[in-house]
């Protein structure tokens, strides 16, 4: 089973760019599909330019980056933070390196998630984990690596550069480095592995947990992207509660695709959050209340941005996506 499908309009759930992330479909769509294939490309080209060659010294460190950062991840964070720069008006260069400093944030959570001492998982993005190729103290140093080189991306501003853009960077690596820290992605990564085992985690518990370790890094795309983009701040304030409620669905739709596909959908391993037991939407309300919690922040988070009219259109279809996804 996939996530909550309830029906709606095509702009709604996210079928103008593909009901299936995976998927090689013809453009039928108006533009929403031709977008995506579009932008995936130039996030991957942007990645593979930013990061050193697998023979650049060590080369140990360099295959164990680049092993897990092409390993097959949807994008969804870049994507976002080229949806929400876009709708105000940004160009992909301003956008860039934000997009891939997200994308190597997020692929060294998933490397140390997947460590014996927190997760203990074997398969990421449909491989072996990074642990299990490399070994343990290379894994730890290739998330040490894609975190640090994520600020240097987008700190490393050229020469003579206008004083705008240096200042919308360092609003951009400061949202970033808030979301990454204690009180987003770290802090939430502590709730997880606390909560682990206990029968007395609230749905208040739940939600705060939820927002941190994953929330808050989308919103930070979203916003980011808004402020490389040149938000005014009304615009970013829509950002902002789009990325609240967007980023947190997106934790609920985990938890519920953990529970109903197998580990050759995901690409990783099923049926673990229950097994290691692990606080989930899943566990507190059931399957239909997680779906419907989905789906209500999926109308939130369209609500937030119905001001942006068309220029949110390519925003809209991301949350679609994100809630309609099946990996
Ligand atoms: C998985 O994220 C980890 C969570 C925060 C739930 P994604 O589902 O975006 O994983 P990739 O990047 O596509 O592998
Ligand atoms: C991961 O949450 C969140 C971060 C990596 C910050 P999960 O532990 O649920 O992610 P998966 O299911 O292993 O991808
Ligand atoms: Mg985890
Ligand atoms: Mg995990
Ligand atoms: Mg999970």
């Amino acid at each position: 089973m996939a996530g909550p499908r309830r029906r709606r309009s095509p702009a709604a759930t996210g079928e103008a760019l593909t009901g299936d992330l995976a998927a090689e479909q013809p453009p039928t769509d108006g533009g929403g599909r031709q977008w995506l294939d579009a932008r995936r490309r130039r996030i991957e080209a942007a990645l593979d330019a930013a990061l050193p060659a697998e023979s650049h010294w060590p080369p140990t460190i360099h295959r164990a980056v680049r092993y897990s950062l092409f390993a097959g991840g949807k994008r969804i964070r870049p994507l976002l933070v080229l949806g929400a720069g876009e709708a105000v008006g940004g160009t992909d260069d301003a956008l860039l390196p934000l997009a891939c400093a997200v994308e190597m944030i997020h692929t060294y959570s998933l490397i140390h998630d997947d460590l014996p001492a927190m997760d203990n998982d074997d398969l990421r993005r449909g491989k072996p984990t990074s642990h299990k190729v490399f070994g343990e103290a290379i894994a730890i140093l290739a998330g040490d690596a894609l975190l640090t080189h994520a600020f240097h991306l987008l700190v490393d501003v050229e020469r003579g550069a206008p004083d705008e853009r240096l200042s919308r960077r360092l609003r951009a690596a400061a949202v970033l480095s808030t979301a990454a820290g204690t009180s987003g992605l770290i802090g939430g990564q502590v709730a997880d592995l606390e909560a682990e085992g206990r029968h007395d985690v609230t749905l208040a518990d739940l939600e705060r947990l939820h927002r941190a370790k994953t929330g808050a890094l989308l919103g930070a795309c979203v916003v980011g992207g808004g402020v490389l983009g040149g938000a005014g701040e009304d615009d970013l304030a829509r950002l902002a509660r789009f990325g609240d409620a967007i980023g947190l669905a997106f934790q609920v739709v985990d938890d519920i695709l953990d529970a109903t596909e197998g580990a050759a959908q995901l690409g990783k391993t099923a049926g673990k959050d229950a097994a290691a037991g692990k606080a989930t939407y899943v566990r507190l309300l059931g399957l239909d209340g997680a779906r419907q919690t989905a789906a209500r922040l999926l109308d939130d988070a369209q609500a937030a941005i119905a001001p942006l009219g068309e220029r949110g259109a390519l925003l809209r279809g991301l949350a679609g996506l994100i809630v309609d996804r099946r990996a």
